[in-house]
Formats: structure tokens, sequence, C-alpha cells
């Protein structure tokens, strides 16, 4: 492949990343709002009422399929640069068909997320996420879900810095500290449900 077009699926998967990454806060930000019922519903209603919803499922679509066929393709180029394995790697690599692995539970996770909650009966939206996490198997789901994602996306800011340039502990600390922020967003609703009003 060209080194240009290197380039091009190098930053269109950037791209589609960072379009990920503001999703993610917003959804983030906005499932909190189940610890206020009201809001929780009101603004699921809004939401819902239009359009919104369906256009930014669709903007998720392509920006996880522009991501998955860039990151598969330029894999393949590394791998047929690399004929020979380096003779020496981090203290801390993970085998390959492990990260194969993760990645494509996480992205079964999504698929899997996305249908459930199509599958919601959008008026009931606040009872339909009480109703899923009564089930401890969906709470484990979800939660080994969240740290693939975590471990994903603490990779990919790391590289994204190392690209910038900025290899600093405190970088390194603030990819954490965001990332675990995020994750952490996420993972109190399973377990609130689960723990608390169950
Ligand atoms: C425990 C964590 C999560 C909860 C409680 C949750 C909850 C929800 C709910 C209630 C909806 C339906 C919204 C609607 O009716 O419009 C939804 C949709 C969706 N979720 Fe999640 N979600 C979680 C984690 C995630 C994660 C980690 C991702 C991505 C990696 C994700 C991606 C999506 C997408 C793409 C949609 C469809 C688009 C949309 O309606 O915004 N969710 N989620």
């Amino acid at each position: 492949m060209a080194p240009q077009l290197i380039q091009l699926q190098k930053r269109s998967m950037a791209l589609a990343g960072v379009v990920m990454t503001v999703y993610l806060i917003f959804h983030m930000l906005s499932n909190l709002s189940f610890f206020a019922q009201q809001s929780f519903t009101n603004f699921y209603n809004w939401y819902n009422g239009g359009i919104v919803s369906w256009l930014v499922l669709l903007l998720m679509t392509i920006a996880v399929l522009i991501h998955v066929t860039a990151a598969i393709r330029i894999r393949k180029v590394n791998a047929q640069a690399r004929i020979i394995d380096y003779e020496k790697h981090d203290k801390f690599k993970i085998p390959t068909v492990f990260v194969t692995l993760s990645i494509i539970f996480l992205f079964a996770f999504i698929v899997i997320h996305v249908v459930q909650t199509v599958l919601f009966d959008n008026a009931e939206l606040y009872n339909e996420l009480i109703q899923l996490f009564q089930s401890e198997i969906m709470v484990l789901f979800y939660l080994a879900g969240l740290f693939v994602l975590l471990m994903h996306l603490q990779h990919s800011l790391a590289n994204v810095l190392q690209t910038l340039g900025k290899t600093s502990v405190t970088h390194h600390g603030l990819v954490w500290l965001g990332v675990l922020t995020l994750i952490g967003g996420f993972a109190v609703i399973p377990l609130y449900i689960y723990f608390v009003m169950s």
C-alpha cells in the first residue's frame, strides 16, 4: 500500500476514534441522569422523539465501520512489513491473540448492546434498564465489555500521545484519569441497579 494511503487510513481511523469518544462522553453523561429519574425520562423522551437517536446510531455505525476496516488494513500492512519479529518486546506485551479476541468481544458487546436497546420500549426506558440489570449475567457481561473498552481506550490514547511526542508520566496519568472516569460513569448504573435497587 502506498505511504499516502496508509496515512489516510491512519487519519480516518483516528478521526472515527475521536467521534466515538465524543459520543461515549455524551452517552455516559446522559446515562448518569438515571440517578434523577425525571431528568432521565425527559431527556430520552426528547432524544427518541424525532430522528436524533437514529442519526446518532447511523453516525456511530459509520464510525465503527471506518475504525475497524482501517485498523484491519493497517494491521495487515504492518504484519507484511515485519517479516522478522522484534527481538525484544515491552515487559508487559500482551499476546496478539488476546488483543484480537478482546477486540472481537468489544465489537460483539457493542452490537448486542445496541440490539438490546433498540428492542427496549422507549416509553419505559428507565424500567427497561432496571429489568436488564436484575440479571447477574447481564451485569457481568456489561462490566466485562466496559473493562475491555477501558483497556482499549487507555492503550489507543497512550499511542496517540506518543505520536504527538507526549510521553511524560503526567500525560499518562491524565489519560488514566479520563478513561477511568468515563468507564466508572458507565459502570455505576448496572452496579447501582443490581446492588442497591434490587
Ligand atoms: C452500563 C453502561 C451503559 C448503559 C446503561 C447504556 C444505556 C443505553 C441506553 C438506555 C440506550 C438507548 C437510548 C435510546 O433509547 O435512545 C443506549 C443506546 C446506545 N448505546 Fe449504550 N449504554 C451503556 C454503555 C454503552 C457503551 C460502553 C457503548 C459503546 C461502546 C454504548 C453504545 C450505545 C449506542 C451506539 C447506542 C445507540 C445510539 C443511541 O441511542 O444513542 N453504550 N445505551
